[in-house]
């Protein structure tokens, strides 16, 4: 049976069992109109509080705790680290140490996780098997390379089964590695995007399992915690913009019409000469580094729909269900108003270094990694009956599912056999793009999330240079990584 489309699903909506899936939308914030949410859209950009490194070395502590926090224009109950959604930015450089202190406030276990940093899985550092009780602080430390890439990475909790709840529920941040040369820009934004859904009394909307299966999209999607806001430039002047799509489950596909737009990089990839581009799209986890040459104007950062399949009931006579929650329209993420007298004429972006290219590589190895979502026979009802498997195993965190050899370049191809879009994420080491679907990549592209659209393939390599230790590689659409979809390698 074919799945059918969103749009396709739309027109069908309130028939057989998308209109009985539709009644758990009764608790979502509307947020349309009137709302005290909305009240404060069109307020200028804030920005999170930004935490640098001196010396080589910054020591912070993160504490998650819920709260009534700021968020989108009121207060609402959420969780937060160090009371703001998103936590504070982290600023560091190649070769410093980074030490985090993580004080567990909330009610269950957490953890953290770097994400896309090139730093040892190992003991005390980026290890997602950790579990840090409520009550209890634990200190992390992590050592960057003298070479590690600059870029825009963050930070979320990991603790497999409560991801998709604690990031959803507010907990994230941005990580920037400086560039070595600087880039020379007239300022500098990050820009956190993240989604979430508030019932009327101002409290996360928990989530059913058929959200989970389908990946939640929250219905409010928030710019460093703010629904709305106004970015306001001068005309003229070339702004950089850090985004990270921190939202569990939506596809950003993002436009700013009327701006200049050039991208850096993706992810912790760089591209020799800045490539200009009218849209970027963001799997979830995914990070975009973006000059805006900024023309006098009024524009929108916009979000437009991204269609990520369908769920395959796999049963004749039932029909497949596409991910709902995000509208079937453009969502306005910011107003962007450009005016005044022109800035002075900005510096050309010197080039980059040319990254280092696997395809040159001799590969030790290759494997293949299936994703799949499907109707177990005789499984468990946790997910309906529906398993979210890589190569047919849910996770095991006391299994090895893949083992590869320090200092050789592996090649994967990353399958997904179902009618839906998912993602592979791998910790500590970047993959460089080789193929998707049938289109050879013949740009070097280095991510750290890859998405595979539905029944489709990807290649990539990886290359195994350090950090021996065991992580894991999972889906992106964080409630597929909490249902099973992720697996253990060790180096
Ligand atoms: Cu952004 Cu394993 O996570
Ligand atoms: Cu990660
Ligand atoms: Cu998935």
């Amino acid at each position: 049976m074919e799945p059918i489309s969103r749009r396709r699903a739309l027109q069908l909506g309130g028939l057989g069992l998308a209109g009985v899936l539709a009644g758990g939308l009764g608790l979502v914030w509307k947020g349309s109109r009137g709302t005290r949410f909305d009240a404060a859209a069109g307020a200028e950009l804030s920005e999170p509080s930004v935490l640098s490194s001196t010396g080589g070395e910054l020591a912070i502590e993160l504490e998650a705790a819920e709260g009534n926090l700021p968020v989108a224009g009121g207060r609402a109950q959420v969780l937060g680290f160090n009371g703001g959604v998103p936590g504070p930015t982290l600023r560091i450089r190649p070769g410093d140490r980074l030490r985090v202190r993580l004080r567990n406030r909330l009610t269950e276990p957490t953890n953290l996780h770097l994400h896309g940093l090139h730093v040892s899985p190992a003991g005390n550092g980026d290890n997602p098997f950790l579990r840090i009780e409520p009550g209890q602080d634990f200190d992390y430390e992590y050592q960057l390379p003298d070479t590690h890439l600059p870029g825009v990475y963050w930070y979320h909790p990991h603790h497999h089964g409560l991801v998709a709840d604690q990031i959803f529920g507010g907990l994230y941040g941005a990580i920037i590695v400086d560039d070595p040369e600087p880039i020379p820009v007239t300022r500098e934004r990050v820009l956190v995007i993240s989604d979430l859904t508030l019932d009327s009394a101002g409290r996360i909307a928990p989530a059913s399992m058929m959200d989970r299966m389908l990946g939640r999209e929250g219905n409010l999607v928030l710019v460093n915690g703010q629904h709305r806001p106004t970015v306001t430039a001068v005309p003229g002047t070339w702004e950089r913009w850090r985004i990270v799509n921190a939202c569990v489950s939506r596809y950003l596909r993002l436009r700013l019409d009327g701006q200049h737009l050039q991208l850096l990089g993706l992810d912790s990839g760089r591209f020799p000469a800045p490539r200009p581009v009218e849209e970027i799209v963001l799997a979830g986890g995914n990070r975009a580094d973006l000059v805006v040459s900024t023309t006098a104007g009024s524009a929108q950062l916009l979000a437009l729909p991204v269609d990520r399949g369908a769920m395959g009931m796999g049963h004749p006579g039932m029909r497949d269900i596409p991910p709902r929650g995000q509208d079937a329209t453009e969502t306005i993420l910011a107003a962007v108003e450009v005016s005044g007298v022109a800035g002075p004429q900005p510096a050309p972006l010197p080039p980059q270094p040319t990254p280092r290219d696997l395809r040159r590589e001799t590969v030790a190895a290759t494997a293949t990694f299936t994703l799949d979502a499907g109707m177990g026979m005789g499984m468990g009802m946790d997910a309906g009956g529906m398993r979210f498997t890589i190569d047919g195993r849910e996770f095991d965190p006391d299994r090895t599912d893949h083992t590869v050899r320090m200092g050789t370049v592996e090649e994967w191809t990353l399958v997904n056999n179902s009618p839906m879009d998912h993602s592979l994420h791998l910790h500590v080491w970047p993959m460089q793009l080789l193929r998707t679907g049938g289109r050879v990549v013949t740009e070097i592209i280095r991510q750290d999330v890859v998405d595979i659209p539905a029944r489709s393939r990807v290649t990539v390599r990886v290359a195994f240079d350090d950090y021996p230790g065991r992580t894991v590689y999972h889906c992106h659409v964080l409630d597929h990584e909490d249902l099973g979809m992720m697996g253990v390698i060790e180096a």
